[in-house]
């Protein structure tokens, strides 16, 4: 039987790839430093708690586990918190990454699969993204990301290493069970601070900015659900069985939410009338992105299944009303 290292696996997107991977019969081992992430949300894997930085508990892991391949989510991810403070993200990132990345190379694992993110693009040149469009990321956190992905070209010409970079664009969305969901402290992202506020009446909602050449002034997104990506990954891991070479693919689900349209369906969702303030806007959003995974769906054989915005938030809505962590 083959079994996966899911690096990161406590973690919200990780741990429900975790969930799939263990449904699917594989036998999982997580390896989370639990920084943001959660010591429940790891169910029936095994969770070894330690740093991708500390090679020496990297080099042990590897050396009493035969792993089939390994999926990478560790990231520090809050793009404000990355242009305060970037070296935080370059080290976490970048030399997180490079330590794992030699451990994986020592082990002689030839798959490695990489939680990318539509940060890497920077500002659209056009409204549907693909993964031909440049590449000029607008803060530290898309950096980071763009340089692991240059490490994995890297690593696939030098050492033979296949890899796929999976470039999310909005996750969001909780497991349909309700065993699994969103649990960021604190919380940066739309719909988690839409449905929190909704439950608590005194979280105000805060919209950043209504002055964006957009439909209706607020920024437009492409939410993603986080089971569609965790099927991706699957369906990446085994794509390279077959393929050699570092890959790409974006993720999303082609439909652009603006901030006010997302509202609105949360208010259809939960029944509350989610009073929102708005703000100037966040330094360093973007107006609109939204991806083009026409390359996902041909060549991996994905198509988002979950990511009506309907389905998205209601899933995060019974998560939100009865977390268990
Ligand atoms: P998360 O913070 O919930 O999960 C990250 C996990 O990695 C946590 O469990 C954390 O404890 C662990 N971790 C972090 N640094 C570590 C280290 N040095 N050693 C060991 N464990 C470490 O984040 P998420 O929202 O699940 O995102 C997962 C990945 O997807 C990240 O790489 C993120 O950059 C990327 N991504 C997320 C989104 C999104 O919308 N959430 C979009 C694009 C890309
Ligand atoms: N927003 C609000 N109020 C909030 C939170 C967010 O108005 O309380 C707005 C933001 O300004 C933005 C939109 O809602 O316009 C979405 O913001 P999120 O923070 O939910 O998500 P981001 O688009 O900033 O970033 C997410 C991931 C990144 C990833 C990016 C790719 O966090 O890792 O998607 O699109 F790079």
């Amino acid at each position: 039987m083959s079994r996966i290292l899911v690096c990161g696996g406590a973690g919200y997107i990780g741990s429900h790839m975790v969930q799939l991977l263990l449904k699917r019969g594989f036998e999982v081992t997580v390896f989370d430093n639990l920084s943001t992430g959660h010591r429940v949300a790891v169910g029936e894997a095994e969770l070894v708690t330690g740093d991708i930085r500390d090679r020496s508990a990297l080099a042990s892991l590897f050396a009493t586990r035969p792993f089939d391949a390994v999926m990478h989510f560790c990231a520090s991810s809050i793009v404000a918190d990355s242009v305060k403070d970037p070296y935080v993200y370059y080290d976490n990132n970048v030399v997180g990454t490079l330590s794992l990345l030699d451990v994986v190379r020592q082990a002689d694992i030839g798959r490695f699969v990489f939680s990318s993110s539509a940060a890497v693009y920077g500002m659209p040149e056009r409204e549907l993204i693909d993964e031909d469009h440049p590449t000029r990321p607008i803060n530290p956190y898309g950096a980071t990301k763009l340089m692991v992905e240059r490490i994995l070209k890297d690593a696939a010409d030098a050492y033979g290493l296949r890899s796929v970079a999976l470039r999310y664009f909005n996750a969001a969305g909780a497991d349909p069970g309700g065993a699994l969901g969103e649990v960021h402290r604190p919380e940066t992202h739309l719909i988690p601070n839409i449905l929190r506020s909704a439950l608590d009446g005194s979280a105000e909602l805060q919209v950043f900015g209504t002055d964006y050449d957009t439909v209706d002034g607020s920024c437009v997104r492409d939410y993603i659900h986080v089971c569609d990506l965790a099927l991706a990954h699957l369906k990446a891991m085994e794509y390279l069985d077959s393929h050699a070479g570092a890959h790409r693919f974006n993720l999303g689900s082609g439909n652009g939410y603006s901030v006010l349209q997302v509202i609105e369906a949360a208010r259809q969702v939960t029944g509350c009338p989610l009073p929102a303030r708005v703000l100037p806007r966040r330094p360093g959003d973007p107006p609109v992105l939204v991806a083009s995974s026409q390359r996902a769906q041909a060549e991996l054989g994905w198509q988002p299944r979950h990511s009506d915005l309907d389905e998205i938030i209601g899933s995060a809505w019974r998560w939100h009303c009865r977390p268990r962590f």
